[in-house]
C-alpha cells in the first residue's frame, strides 16, 4: 500500500523548504517520519502566501499533486505538535520543555513553551538573561546561529533553521519582552513575523509593530541575517556590523535592536555593543532579560 509517494514528498520538499534536491532525496528516503509532519492543505496555502511570489509561481502548477500529498497525510498521519500553541490546545497548561515537530523539520526540537502570558501558547525563540554566562556568550558564527545553542532553560537561540520552520509553518505573531535593571518592563508584538530559509540567508520579515517599547525593529525589517563569518548587511565598511556589534542579528547599517549582543548588565560603552533596544533604553543600556517568543496568530 503507498503511504505517501516519495516524488510527491520531495516535491513538496523542494517546493516548500528551499531544501537542495539532494537534501530532499534524503527526506524521501525518510518519507513516512516527514510524511507525518506535513500538515493540511489549509496551512500550505497559508504559508504559501508567506513565501515568494517565485515560490507562489512554482507551487500553483504542482497544487494537484499537494492535495494528493494532504489526502494522505489528513487520512493517516497522526497529529503530532508543531509548536507550543497545538501543545496548549491539547491541555498542555505547564510553563517548561516540550518536544515539537515544525512541519517543515525532518525532526523535532525541544523548545521552551510559555503557556501562562497573554494566554501562553508561546514557543520561545530567544532569551537572554542574568544567567552568569559570558557576556559575548552569542558573538558565534553562521553555523551555531543556524543550529541553535545555549540552554533552552537560560539564555539561548532556538537555532535559524527551526525558526524558519516554525515562522513558515503558520502566519506567525512574533512578541518581544523587554526588561531593565530597574524593574521596568515594555514589549514590542509584531504581526506576520517570518524567517526565510538558510539560502535565501534567513531573511526577517514583519507587518505590523504594537506595543509600548518603541519599534526598534523596523530598520531591521526585511535584512538578511549576519554573523562574523557571513556579512550580509548593508554596510560597506569594515568591521561589518556582526563584527562591530559583536552578534548574529539581521543587521541593516546597522542596528535599532541588537538583542543577541553582548550581556553588559545596564549603562556600556561603547554605543550600540550592549543587549540594545534603542526607541527605549537607548544605544549605551544593555537589558536585563529579553524573550523572544512566537504564536500562530489566532
Ligand atoms: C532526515 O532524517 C534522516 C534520518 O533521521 C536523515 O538520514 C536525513 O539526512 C535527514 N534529512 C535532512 C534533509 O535533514
Ligand atoms: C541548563 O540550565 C538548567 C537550569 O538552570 C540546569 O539545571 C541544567 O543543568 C543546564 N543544562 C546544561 C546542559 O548546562
Ligand atoms: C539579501 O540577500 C539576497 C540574496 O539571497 C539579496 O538578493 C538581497 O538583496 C539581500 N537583501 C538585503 C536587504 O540585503
Amino acid at each position: 500500500m503507498s503511504f505517501c509517494d516519495s516524488s510527491k514528498v520531495i516535491l513538496y520538499c523542494l517546493v516548500f523548504t528551499l531544501l537542495t534536491l539532494n537534501e530532499c532525496q534524503m527526506v524521501g528516503c525518510n518519507q513516512r517520519r516527514y510524511c507525518e509532519r506535513l500538515g493540511s492543505i489549509e496551512g500550505i496555502l497559508h504559508s504559501l502566501s508567506l513565501t515568494t511570489s517565485q515560490l507562489v509561481d512554482l507551487a500553483a502548477n504542482n497544487i494537484k499533486e499537494l492535495k494528493d500529498v494532504d489526502s494522505c497525510t489528513r487520512n493517516r498521519c497522526s497529529t503530532l505538535p508543531q509548536d507550543c500553541s497545538n501543545l496548549l490546545n491539547n491541555g498542555h497548561h505547564q510553563s517548561g520543555i516540550y518536544e515539537v515537530w515544525p512541519r517543515f523539520l525532518n525532526e523535532s526540537v525541544f523548545v521552551w513553551c510559555d503557556m501562562q502570558h497573554s494566554g501562553g501558547g508561546w514557543t520561545v525563540i530567544q532569551r537572554r538573561g542574568d544567567y552568569g554566562n559570558d557576556p559575548l556568550l552569542f558573538y558565534k558564527p553562521w553555523n551555531d546561529y543556524k543550529q541553535g545553542f545555549g540552554n533552552i532553560s537560560e539564555e539561548f537561540w532556538l537555532g535559524n533553521d527551526n525558526i524558519f520552520a516554525l515562522t513558515n509553518q503558520d502566519s506567525m505573531e512574533l512578541v518581544i519582552y523587554l526588561e531593565n535593571f530597574e524593574g521596568g518592563k515594555r514589549y514590542a508584538m509584531y504581526s506576520n513575523f517570518l524567517v526565510r530559509s538558510e539560502r535565501e540567508m534567513y531573511r526577517m520579515s514583519y507587518e505590523n509593530y504594537e506595543g509600548n517599547a518603541g519599534d526598534a525593529m523596523d530598520v531591521h525589517n526585511h535584512k538578511n541575517f549576519s554573523t562574523f563569518d557571513h556579512d550580509n548587511d548593508l554596510k560597506n565598511s569594515e568591521p561589518s556590523c556582526a563584527e562591530k556589534y559583536k552578534a548574529g542579528w539581521w543587521f541593516a547599517v546597522c542596528h535599532k535592536a541588537n538583542l543577541n549582543g553582548p550581556y553588559e548588565r545596564g549603562l556600556h560603552e561603547p554605543t550600540g555593543r550592549g543587549v540594545n533596544w534603542e526607541p527605549w533604553m537607548g544605544l549605551h543600556y544593555s537589558l536585563k532579560s529579553v524573550e523572544m517568543k512566537i504564536r500562530p496568530k489566532k
